[in-house]
């Protein structure tokens, strides 16, 4: 989503920035270098003109091969760059096609309804692809790389660009009525994941409709609590008097796929689905003070009393966790590790350490908020599976301390470490994992600029952190990690752990990007000169690994106004001359954002998710108005007046065949 608060009601858009600073009221030091220059649209349109002037071209470099590049000290990426702009369509790199796979509303099942967008139920939309696709996994079937399992999560819901007859005009403003119990009903049918097989036949994939592993998961989903918190009385519901059964996960950004081949749902931002009041001196106010609960952005506790504080008060606390879901057994009970921590969870990415432990690394999407991960205390059994299936219940929790020197420190979020006691609210590990976010307040972890993905790289042995963005950073607020003060394009930062050891506690750090527009200096990107007007993005938010340990940085935020240019995938060179070059591979529909990104493990296919095409659209000429269902800026994919626009994955392949991008 666009910011944190991602459930975005109409009729705000993406190119509005989220009121408030985070809830991060934290006395954590901020301290270091200031860079307080402000940005301003004046001195970007200045810039904007300025480096198309100094940058028309694509690098002779980049016209190589990745090999012949690489010897020559250029890019690992070998593509002719995608022209950024803003259009109504999606736009890959010549010599690439980027085929629809799974379009919202598509039967993921052999007896599954059609789509009709003008009779849209909840029993309809189970057994449909679901709404705005973000992260997507593939797992191996046979080992094959051409067949398997595709996991996509579905983030939210856009009432106003999903039904027909919701938004009136008055006095040429946009007014957006009540959902009605059955569009709440298909909103919840409309989250969740879809898991779905999918084959490759004469180089294009297909969805096999009667795959024995196809599934979709809902709001709807029953779900069982596990770990060190399971149980635990903040858990407990008039629903669920064991802590235990939760119905349901809900806004599933990013996630992951473990070595083992199970399917991460990271739950994200869960408070803009709880309505109503609790009293200022309730148990849980200090707690749900620092979550944001409730934020009342969706309808759903007008119906469900669940999804309303004032009448069941313990139900956030089970929401925000990470989800384990084994996609081989479509009967299997998915699984909240609260092991993990509750966060905004943006992802879950992992990698199996020296040791045998797996390290899971996980960003918290707000503003100010923290960067984590967790290192199982039991190894990866490669020979058994089932002995993997609960290493996610125990192991450590740490969150990241930046120093300015360079260094770092993983600090344990452990109960009875350090200030993790009950003279701080903290009576056993439970309440440490219930309240993640207070635990890092009092162990001085660094405050960040809204912590995305978080991928570690198997092949050069680093971890990169996307940090999109955050506007709301003072000038004496800036830190070594966090460098740039009302930081409206984000930066991306580069770990490297101590002795190249996943599991370790400490490490060095760099920042890899500060982004932006780099021919804007008070901008203050550090984009490589070799990179092209096209080849600058803001934003950064979800990323993936290729198998050759090349870097692919997606992005939400970027729009006409913000930078001149839709959200997209960008290659980014991370070794050697080449270090912070980026080019354009792919660019979204106008209104869109840019997730996935997934490469099969052959390197020959990248999936992507467009999520909320044709959310926004008033700052492009092409459309120059309020977007919604009667009147969209864009009715991707279909393009046919009857059919709304619809979040789609598509995947990319090479003409003819081959690696992409070598
Ligand atoms: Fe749902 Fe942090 O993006
Ligand atoms: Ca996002
Ligand atoms: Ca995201």
């Amino acid at each position: 989503m666009t910011d944190e608060h991602c459930p975005k009601m109409f009729p705000t858009t993406q190119l509005e920035e989220a009121d408030g600073d985070g809830h991060n009221s934290s006395a954590n030091a901020t301290m270091g270098e200031i860079i307080s220059r402000r940005f301003s649209r004046r001195n970007f349109l200045q810039g904007s003109l300025a480096v198309s002037a100094i940058a028309a071209t694509v690098s002779p470099l980049a016209l190589m091969t990745a090999e012949k590049a690489r010897a020559a000290g250029g890019s690992a990426f070998s593509f002719t760059e995608v022209e950024a702009g803003v259009d109504a369509n999606h736009h890959v790199a010549e010599g690439y096609d980027a085929d629809v796979l799974l379009r919202w509303g598509d039967p993921l099942f052999a007896d599954a309804p059609e789509f009709d967008p003008t009779n849209q139920t909840a029993e309809a939309q189970a057994r449909q692809f679901g709404y705005n696709n973000d992260y997507v996994g593939f797992i191996p079937l046979d080992g094959a790389a051409d067949h398997g399992l595709l996991v996509v999560n579905h983030e939210y819901t856009n009432p106003h660009l999903m039904f027909p007859g919701l938004v009136t005009l008055v006095d040429g403003k946009v007014e957006q009525g009540p959902l009605s119990k059955d569009q709440v009903d298909v909103e919840m049918a409309a989250h969740g994941g879809t898991i779905v097989e999918i084959r490759r036949v004469d180089g294009k994939w297909q969805v096999v409709r009667d795959g024995a592993n196809n599934r979709r998961i809902t709001v709807n989903t029953e779900m069982q609590i596990t770990g060190p918190a399971a149980g635990h009385d903040r858990l407990k519901t008039a629903a669920d008097a064991t802590g235990t059964q939760v119905i349901g996960t809900l806004n599933n950004c990013a996630g992951g796929v473990t070595p083992w081949g199970t399917y991460i749902m990271a739950e994200e931002n869960f408070h803009g689905y709880f309505m109503g009041e609790l009293p200022a001196d309730h148990p849980e106010a200090v707690n749900y003070e620092r979550y944001g609960v409730p934020e009342g952005s969706y309808e759903w506790g007008r119906f469900y009393d669940r999804f309303d504080v004032s009448k069941e008060p313990n139900e956030p606390n089970r929401f925000g966790w990470v989800v384990e879901v084994d996609a081989m057994d479509p009967t299997s009970t998915p699984k909240k590790r609260t092991a993990l921590g509750r966060t905004k969870h943006e992802g879950a990415e992992s990698i199996v350490a020296k040791n045998g432990k797996v390290v899971f690394y996980l960003g918290d999407d707000e503003r100010f908020d923290y960067v984590y991960k967790f290192v199982t205390d039991g190894t990866y059994n490669p020979d058994d599976r089932a002995a993997n299936m609960d290493l996610l219940d125990a192991g450590t929790l740490y969150v990241a301390k930046f120093e300015e020197d360079g260094t770092m420190e993983w600090l344990p979020l452990v109960h009875g470490q350090g200030p993790l006691t009950e003279a701080n609210g903290f009576a056993s590990q439970a309440d440490v994992l219930i309240e993640t976010r207070r635990a890092g307040d009092v162990l001085g972890a660094t405050k960040m600029d809204r912590p995305e993905d978080v991928e570690p790289n198997g092949v050069n042995g680093k971890v990169y952190v996307m940090l999109t963005n955050n506007t709301k950073r003072k000038a004496d607020q800036v830190n070594a990690a966090n460098p740039r003060a009302e930081n409206a394009f984000g930066h991306i930062i580069e770990i490297s752990e101590a002795e190249g050891d996943f599991a370790a506690t400490s490490g060095t750090w760099e920042v890899l990007l500060k982004c932006g527009d780099p021919s804007v200096a008070e901008v203050g990107a550090t984009f490589s000169t070799e990179t092209t007007k096209n080849g600058w993005f803001g934003m950064p938010d979800n990323c993936a690994v290729d198998s050759a340990g090349r870097l692919w940085v997606s992005t939400d935020g970027n729009s006409n106004k913000a930078t001149g240019r839709t959200d997209g995938l960008w290659a980014v060179d991370t070794e050697g001359d080449a270090r912070a070059t980026s080019k354009l591979f792919f660019r979204v529909p106008v209104g869109a954002e840019m997730c996935g990104p997934l490469f099969t493990p052959d390197d020959e296919t990248a999936f992507v998710a467009v999520q909320h095409p044709a959310d926004g659209g008033e700052d492009w000429d092409g459309h120059g108005r309020p977007s919604y269902y009667e009147d969209l800026s864009t009715r991707w994919p279909d393009f046919k007046d009857d059919m709304p626009v619809r979040p789609s994955v598509l995947a990319i392949t090479k003409v003819g065949g081959g690696k992409i991008a070598v």
